[in-house]
């Protein structure tokens, strides 16, 4: 019990470099009280007593502000940066050298019974405020990027965004997305006035060229009828 205690401290220096100490891991760090808490919990709610594994995890809520089900099954290096805001529904299972930041909720759907949370597969990075929800595998070693809600599969490997999430990184390569720079969409009322102004100024250079023309030769510029005034508006 003891090297795995202490092996959570180890994950907490060094995954998050404002950690300096042991003593600054054991009393700033709500994210390692809940894990410790959870454990006592999750064997409490194994051997049946369910209400007390619950009212416990709900008193350990109420100190860190991060709620973990009793129910959910949790490896080893677990590690909660922050945590003020997490919450990680019963039937979630969670592998080794996990991070997770504050705001993050494992959840179900609401419209599913039995295991209806996420598998968060070894390795797995959860940036702040993302959403995991339904009972979907995120694959090894991917990462979840911070604000994005995902409702799909995730394979192993990759960074999903977004929401609805969509993965950008696969195996360390840029996925291509379609063009969504609509900044960059053509104007087509622009478009038109510039098309507009163009035949303008030709037809305007046309009349001055016709007029300098018509002045050299000595004959009227416009024909009879049409005065200056009226061509040039
Ligand atoms: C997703 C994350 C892990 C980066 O993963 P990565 O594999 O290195 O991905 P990249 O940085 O190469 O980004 C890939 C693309 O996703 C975009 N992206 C990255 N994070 C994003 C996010 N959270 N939301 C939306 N888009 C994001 C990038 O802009 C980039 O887009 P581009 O291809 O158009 O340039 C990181 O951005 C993140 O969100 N980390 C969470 C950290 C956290 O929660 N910290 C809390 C500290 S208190």
């Amino acid at each position: 019990m003891f090297a795995r205690m202490s092996a959570d401290i180890v994950a907490i220096k060094e995954r998050d470099p404002a950690c300096t100490s042991t003593l600054s891991a054991l009393t700033n760090y709500p994210g390692l009280w809940a894990v410790w808490w959870h454990r006592v919990t999750h064997r409490l709610h194994k051997a049946g007593w369910v209400w007390l594994a619950r009212a416990i995890s709900q008193s350990v809520r109420h100190h860190t502000g991060i709620e973990i089900h009793p129910g959910a099954t949790i490896g080893q290096d677990f590690f909660i940066d922050h945590g003020m805001g997490v919450v990680i529904g019963e039937t979630t299972v969670i592998g080794r050298c996990v991070t997770i930041y504050q705001g993050v909720t494992l959840g179900g759907t609401g419209k599913e019974r039995g295991k209806r949370h996420p598998t968060i597969e070894d390795n797995v990075v959860v940036g702040v405020g993302a959403t995991v929800l339904g009972d979907i595998i995120i694959g090894h070693g991917s990462k979840v990027g911070a604000g994005a809600v995902v409702v799909q599969a995730v394979p192993a490997s990759c960074t999903v965004v977004g929401i609805p999430g969509r993965v950008v990184v696969r195996q360390g390569q840029r996925v291509e997305a379609v063009d969504l720079h609509h900044e960059d969409l053509p104007d087509p009322v622009i478009e038109m006035f510039r098309t507009m102004q163009h035949r303008i100024d030709r037809l305007e250079s046309r009349l001055l060229r016709d007029e300098a023309a018509s002045e050299e030769e000595g004959r009227p510029a416009f024909p009879p009828g049409i005065t200056d005034t009226e061509t040039k508006g």
